[in-house]
């Protein structure tokens, strides 16, 4: 959701800051703004709707400067996207960002508002500018007053403050991700949502825990300090040597990140093979072997979630465990029943979805063990769970996720050949490397689906069908499709489709069906019931099948021979593509739709 991005240093402060927000651009956001300390040692805002040009654009001449400065990117949640509400908020002394939802805002408002002080914006966030401003005027220090309003806030959120008279940034999270980061070299020091911003540009990171207040200060001799709110000293944080380059965030010959990130599949395949069988992940996998579930608790959201479905089957058939897969979002607001030696697994590319972190929590409160899937290496998810099986995918910018689905089910899969006790490997590393080969194949042949995107994108909607294990592929199929290409579809289970909603098929509507080895003939029987109905077909099916071409308008051959049991993962990469060259030919802003964020901080 929104981006926070906090520096201290030596004059650099606007470039650093700058930077940081475009790193973070990939996240979603309708506006940006900084707010930095001037020449004359006053805070000067500079906000603007759009993209991040507009906001360069505004500072065009400006003296930049500063040794302080406070930038964000916003998502809008309460208040409409216009300059005013974007964020930095400002009055003379102090200025706040936000990432997160002030749940009591209205009430807390109506308080201030009472006691005199006014309020410039729709959104939330200035309320908490109101409650510390109100302290301080009050006699109490910016530390005091932050931490008191800090209490008086129901809901998930991040703050970053900056104050005119002290040379320091505070900040402070409950339930949203917040790092901090140093560089020993410069004692520049940096705050942000999201470590991405921080590649580069500090030696350590720190990630406070919730409540502990983060003092800024880039001082040689308490450049960063983290303080329980009663004042006292805190060792609630962990602090870890930042190790990720930037070099392989860059789109290179594609022209989106998302086409890239399709692509750098097979080798990531082969590279989570090697990190658990030959790697350190090997260590992981022990501990899973020792594990026991009687039943297993699978929370996610959205992607994460089809990925999780496929995993279930993989996890019910080879281990025989009952598993429950929920949606996070609803699985939190249940009274799940819980039973002596479940284990919750918890799926997840940012490690920073907020309802499957408060689905985590329902777990941890309940004392049952919690296991990972999850990309981001030091994510609030990896710091809480009691063991993390990392999917090793990167950084995914594309704000539609393609290779995490891919590196979730096939850490999904090594996990439940560990669960087994006495796993064979080996057959399963055969199987890796054979699917890294085969989208290699399909990577290199992607004009068939090119040409097809070209002739059905226009249409007016869209049902993905599949059985079995391509169910999920099926859900998978239209979310990207919708997410990207802004076009409505469905992910059906195909013998559902009678039960209802093939009312809605006619000559406009086009059936992506996905007919793997499994289900077969009676995947095919409900394509027939698509195609009387007017239906146009397209079908992800086994090469050399006549009687599947026949029955398509559009047919996308695949080999599966000897895939079977990783062909979900297979017909997924063709859907990916599929969506990509039909969001292409509508002209969408692939990398970052309308509407979404990179990670769901807020409920
Ligand atoms: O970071 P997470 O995997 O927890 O994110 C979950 C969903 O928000 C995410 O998969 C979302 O559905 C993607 N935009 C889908 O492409």
């Amino acid at each position: 959701m929104c981006g926070i991005v906090g520096h201290i240093g030596h004059k650099n402060s606007v470039h650093v800051v700058l930077e940081g927000l475009k790193r973070l651009e990939y996240r979603g956001y309708d506006s940006s703004g900084v707010c930095f300390k001037n020449e004359f040692g006053n805070l000067t805002l500079f906000k603007k709707t759009g993209k991040l040009h507009n906001l360069k654009n505004l500072l065009r001449g400006v003296n930049l400067s500063s040794n302080s400065c406070v930038g964000h990117t916003r998502w809008a949640t309460h208040g409409v996207v216009n300059d005013q509400n974007s964020h930095p908020h400002l009055n003379d002394t102090i200025s706040i960002v936000h990432n997160g939802i002030i749940e009591n805002a209205a009430e807390v408002k109506k308080d201030l508002i009472s006691e005199g002080l006014q309020f410039k914006s729709d959104t939330d966030s200035e309320v908490f500018l109101g409650l510390v401003h109100y302290s301080v005027r009050q006699g109490m220090s910016l530390f005091d007053a932050v931490s008191r309003s800090f209490e008086k806030v129901q809901g998930n959120s991040a703050f970053v403050i900056q104050e005119k008279s002290s040379n320091q940034i505070l900040a402070i999270k409950r339930g949203a991700p917040l790092v901090c980061g140093l560089n020993f070299k410069t004692n520049e020091v940096m705050v942000s949502s999201d470590p991405y911003a921080l590649v580069g540009m500090v030696d350590q990171i720190f990630f406070p825990e919730d409540e502990v207040v983060c003092c800024l200060t880039g001082e040689k001799d308490k450049p960063i300090t983290f303080y329980e709110k009663n004042g006292e000293l805190s060792e609630r944080y962990v602090s870890k040597k930042q190790e990720c380059g930037l070099e392989p965030q860059e789109k290179g010959e594609f022209e989106h990140y998302m086409l890239k990130e399709i692509h750098e599949q097979p080798g990531l395949i082969r590279f989570l093979e090697e990190y658990y069988f030959l790697g350190a992940g090997k260590e992981v996998l022990k501990n899973v072997e020792n594990e026991k579930p009687s039943r297993i608790q699978l929370n996610a959201c959205g992607t994460a979630y089809y990925a999780g479905l496929v995993i279930r089957n993989f996890i019910e058939s080879i281990n025989r465990i009952p598993v429950s897969a929920e949606l996070a979002s609803e699985f939190r607001y249940r009274d799940p029943i819980f039973q002596e030696s479940d284990l919750g697994l918890f799926i997840s590319q940012s490690g920073e979805t907020a309802d499957t972190l408060a689905a985590l929590n329902l777990c941890v409160e309940r004392k049952v063990k919690t296991y990972s899937l999850v990309n981001v290496e030091g994510s609030t998810l990896s710091r809480l769970c009691d063991q993390n099986l990392f999917i090793k995918a990167g950084v995914e910018i594309g704000v539609a996720s393609t290779k995490a689905f891919t590196q979730q089910v096939l850490t999904g899969r090594i996990m439940a050949e560990s669960l087994k006790g006495t796993p064979s490997y080996g057959e399963l590393r055969t199987k890796f490397s054979l699917l890294a080969h085969r989208l290699e194949v399909l990577l290199s042949q992607v004009d068939k689906i090119k040409k097809i995107a070209e002739e059905i994108y226009n249409y007016k909607g869209f049902f993905f069908t599949g059985r079995g294990q391509y169910f999920p592929i099926a859900l998978e199929g239209a979310l990207k499709l919708k997410e990207i290409a802004y076009v409505h579809a469905e992910g059906y289970a195909a013998g559902e489709l009678k039960h209802g909603p093939i009312a809605l098929i006619d000559e406009e509507m086009v059936n992506v069906a996905i007919i793997g080895p499994e289900l077969l003939e009676k995947a095919v029987s409900n394509v027939e019931e698509i195609k009387a109905r007017r239906g146009v077909i397209v079908i992800l099916g086994p090469k050399d099948r006549k009687d599947l071409e026949a029955l398509s308008d559009h047919y996308i051959p695949l080999n599966f021979d000897g895939l079977e049991e990783l062909s979900p993962i297979y017909v997924n990469v063709a859907n990916q593509l599929l969506s990509y060259y039909m969001a292409k030919f509508k002209g969408t802003d692939i990398d970052k739709p309308r509407n979404l964020a990179k990670s769901v901080t807020v409920e």
